[in-house]
């Protein structure tokens, strides 16, 4: 991580504050001053400010059921932010595993952990994520195969990777996707001839949501493991 990062991470300072003390000459890595707060540094450096060592807070991994209408952002942006509802100290060191849109509701994760959060949003590890969705239409017999193949969205180069389409009734599906391009679930259902009016995210790879809506928890052991 960044040095001005592992600075906040293991102090109360704030980013300006760390990022000030490292340009004064006050941190050293290793025996050494450095002033450039965005070198890369491992949090079994030894680090020191003003003399003393550094030891990070250890990560935090959380899961929060999203309420309908409420905004993937450190910000409230017309809607309230998802942030409002992770009753957490320093609750923006966190980021979020996977945006969803304001009109979706269910599991999204938060972390501090980097590295984590990468292994679920690379297109590289095909992390599986489960959709529980509603439609304006009843489901064609054809779709499942048409997503199983990969359709092409507009404006994409490539076709989507196969998708795992499951019916639970004509107007209502699990969607399984591997990767998280914009208004992916919405834009493969327009792209055959249907609408999306609910979506609901319900497993992110081995993690099931199971809290109520707008409660959050901290992730277990095992489910902070299957991302590591
Ligand atoms: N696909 C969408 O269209 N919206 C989301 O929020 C998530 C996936």
């Amino acid at each position: 991580m960044r040095l001005d990062r592992f600075l906040c991470k293991s102090t109360d300072l704030l980013r300006p504050e760390a990022t000030a003390l490292i340009h004064q000459g006050n941190v050293q890595v290793n025996g050494g001053v450095v002033i450039n707060e965005a070198i890369q540094v491992h949090e079994n450096n030894n680090i020191t400010l003003n003399g003393v060592r550094l030891t990070p807070r250890p990560s935090r991994y959380i899961m929060l059921n999203k309420p309908l209408n409420t905004i993937c952002s450190n910000v409230d942006e017309g809607y309230p932010s998802v942030f409002r509802y992770v009753e957490v100290e320093r609750a923006l060191d966190l980021h979020i595993a996977g945006r969803l849109d304001t009109d979706t509701t269910g599991l999204v994760l938060l972390t501090d952990d980097g590295r984590w959060s990468y292994n679920i949003i690379t297109p590289k590890k095909a992390c599986k994520k489960q959709y529980r969705v509603g439609l304006r239409d009843p489901i064609r017999d054809d779709v499942a195969l048409r997503f199983e193949q990969g359709i092409q969205l507009q404006g994409e180069k490539s076709i989507t990777r196969p998708a795992k389409l499951e019916t639970i009734n004509s107007k209502e599906v699990l969607l399984t996707i591997t990767e998280g391009r914009f208004h992916q679930v919405k834009r493969m259902f327009a792209a055959v001839g249907n609408r999306v009016v609910s979506l609901h995210r319900q497993k992110v790879g081995e993690i099931t949501l199971d809290i109520d809506v707008g409660q959050w928890r901290y992730l277990t052991e095992k489910e902070i493991m299957y991302f590591k």
